[in-house]
């Protein structure tokens, strides 16, 4: 399983899957003109600028602007990473996924340790858990104490460690435990087990792997809750405790609601609430969002109606602003004061708690209460402390439809009709247009070729044609042009997809993606005539300025040796100086 894909392999497997037939048996797609289009998965419209575009071998949307390659729509499609998304892919088309040994550099003594191995023990280590659960008295009445059904203590795998912790040492291999962070060690170096004593939450990726455990305590003892250290399979800021049992239920959730505890997760499932997650002890991060909202397009945080609470909303709200896109909205839920969502719902009822949910504020409506609850808007100074209090968020927004109305609340608010914020109103105008627009003829002359390169990267054969002395030019963007030119030059990619491969995590990816989504307006089949037209202007263009400038140094300072020989470099090519 682990060791590194052959990129090779990859390039391979781009070739064989046609990325038409392969995203029609996700999204069926219906063919217009030269391409294929579908209503948007990734955002929300009524008519379908998703396109696809079988020369290219890759997917564009002209409304949100989402693009890639096959291994990219599975990706962002069933929220895959990367290994997952080129194993799927490959099963598609029915063949393995070779592995190479990995580098000696990368093979660190603790990374030596299979993953898969640690994840098995883990999984094994939980079963132990359940198996230690149910010769637990203690446990068991800990959990009938709390309510929590055996059906519902299955599906979260809940399990309990025993304060005697050597057997798991006696079945288990101590490395295999070091390494799965079930561990610890004290100064004199003597090992003992984490979690004694403890009812036992096991944390599953959203695959449903192991990868983590939290452990409460089944008294009043101190910590209540014990976490997983991170270990190579966890990381408390990208995970979230019930994410795989959620989907488990419902893979295409309306909204997930973000609660704080463990218990929370468990309590509402047993009320029959399977939309909840719970950040592990920490505030919700970006990971976190990023990771929830391929999920679903709403999120609710629910929040503790005290002022410890009203200032984690508020933090929240700080972190998670910036971030919201199109499409996707959060809504913040304050508790009645001294519950949390397990009591809540056990006190006042399934139907009560979702009256709560319901009626959460949209971020929008909370993010203007925050600032007008403490300021009297009657008063010109109130307005002013408002502006001035909310532009620099606002300000921090992404450019979106979102952002104008939030723009356009404030000046509502604050009664001004003028506001210096970058405002972005032809956004909209700009997303309808951008489908027919075809790129004005002010394009860059090297923009031109770059694009015309990526879109048709066969065509590259006519740049070898032309035996090209790029040290001889100048013009902007030389380094990084002929940067990219020798990519396509070297890597002879089969297609665009496959060449937006190569690109995935370098850092023009932006230019690739851009250019490769460029209507340059050349009717089918010109695209050779129109690069070689290109060319001649691109390259002309600044070797006669150079020749000019030679022929005038000559002329009147004379030229240097080495200037001699640049010009006549110059002359040699065939260009007409005249
Ligand atoms: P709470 O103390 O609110 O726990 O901590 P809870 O979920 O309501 O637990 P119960 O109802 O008393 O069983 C909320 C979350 O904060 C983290 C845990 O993730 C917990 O679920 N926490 C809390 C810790 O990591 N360590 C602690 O000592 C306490
Ligand atoms: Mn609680």
């Amino acid at each position: 399983m682990s060791g590194l894909i052959p990129r090779e392999f990859i390039n391979e497997l781009l070739v064989r899957v046609d990325i038409v037939d392969f995203i029609d048996s996700h999204l069926p797609l219906k063919k217009t003109g030269a391409n294929f289009f579908a209503r948007c998965p990734f955002h929300t419209e009524k008519s379908p600028s998703f396109s696809v575009n079988r020369s290219k071998q890759m997917f564009h949307c002209f409304g949100c602007g989402a693009s890639g390659n096959a291994i990219g729509f599975l990706m962002d499609f069933n929220h895959l990473d990367f290994v997952e998304a080129v194993e799927d892919l490959a099963a598609f088309v029915g063949v393995d996924v070779p592995r190479e040994a990995a580098s000696a550099s990368y093979q660190s003594e603790s990374k030596k340790q299979d993953l898969s191995q640690i994840y098995s023990v883990m999984e094994q280590v939980a079963a132990f858990y359940v198996q230690q659960l149910r010769l637990s008295v203690e446990a068991v009445d800990y959990l009938k104490g709390r309510g929590i059904s055996g059906t519902v203590a299955r599906d979260f795998m809940l399990g309990y460690a025993p304060t005697h912790w050597r057997p798991l040492l006696e079945r288990f291999d101590t490395k295999a435990l070091t390494d799965c962070g079930l561990l610890g060690s004290n100064d004199n170096g003597e090992v003992y087990g984490r979690f004694r004593g403890r009812l036992m939450f096991p944390i599953r990726d959203k695959r449903g792997r192991i990868v983590g455990f939290g452990g409460r305590v089944l008294d009043d003892s101190l910590p209540k809750y014990l976490n997983s250290p991170e270990t190579p399979l966890f990381s408390k800021g990208k995970e979230v405790y019930g994410l795989y049992e959620l989907l488990a239920k419902n893979a295409k959730p309306q909204r997930i609601l973000i609660v704080e505890g463990y218990m929370d997760v468990v309590a509402l499932a047993q009320f029959g609430v399977h939309t909840a997650v719970a950040v592990l002890g920490t505030a919700a991060s970006r990971a976190h969002l990023d990771l929830l909202f391929r999920f679903t397009s709403e999120l609710v945080f629910c929040f503790d109606g005290d002022s410890a609470g009203q200032t984690a909303a508020w933090r929240v709200m700080e972190s998670v602003f910036s971030s919201l896109k199109d499409g996707k909205s959060c809504r913040i839920m304050m508790l009645p004061i001294q519950h949390d969502p397990d009591s809540l719902i056990r006190e006042q009822g399934l139907e009560r708690f979702t009256e709560c949910i319901e009626t959460a504020l949209p971020l929008s409506d909370y993010f203007f209460e925050h600032f007008t609850q403490a300021l009297n808007l009657a008063e010109l100074e109130g307005r002013a402390q408002l502006v001035s209090q909310a532009k620099p968020y606002l300000e921090t927004l992404p450019e979106s439809v979102f952002k104008e109305m939030m723009i356009a609340r404030l000046k509502e608010l604050s009664a001004l009709s003028t506001l210096d914020v970058s405002e972005n109103m032809p956004v909209l105008d700009q997303k309808q247009n951008r489908q027919q627009r075809p790129a004005q003829g002010r394009l860059p002359l090297q923009r031109r070729t770059l694009a015309l390169l990526i879109q048709h990267p066969e065509l590259i054969a006519i740049i070898k044609q032309r035996e090209i002395d790029w040290t001889c030019l100048k013009f902007e963007g030389v380094e990084k042009f002929t940067s990219i030119l020798q990519t396509i030059l070297h890597e002879k990619p089969a297609n665009t997809g496959a060449l937006l491969e190569y690109y995935r995590s370098h850092e023009d990816k932006r230019i690739i993606d851009l250019l490769s989504d460029l209507q340059l307006g050349i009717p089918e089949g010109g695209e050779a005539a129109d690069l070689s037209g290109t060319l001649d202007k691109l390259i002309e263009k600044p070797i006669k300025a150079e020749y000019r400038r030679l022929l005038a140094k000559l002329e009147t300072a004379g030229l240097t040796p080495q200037e001699k020989e640049q010009l006549q470099k110059l002359l040699s090519l065939k260009v007409n100086y005249k």
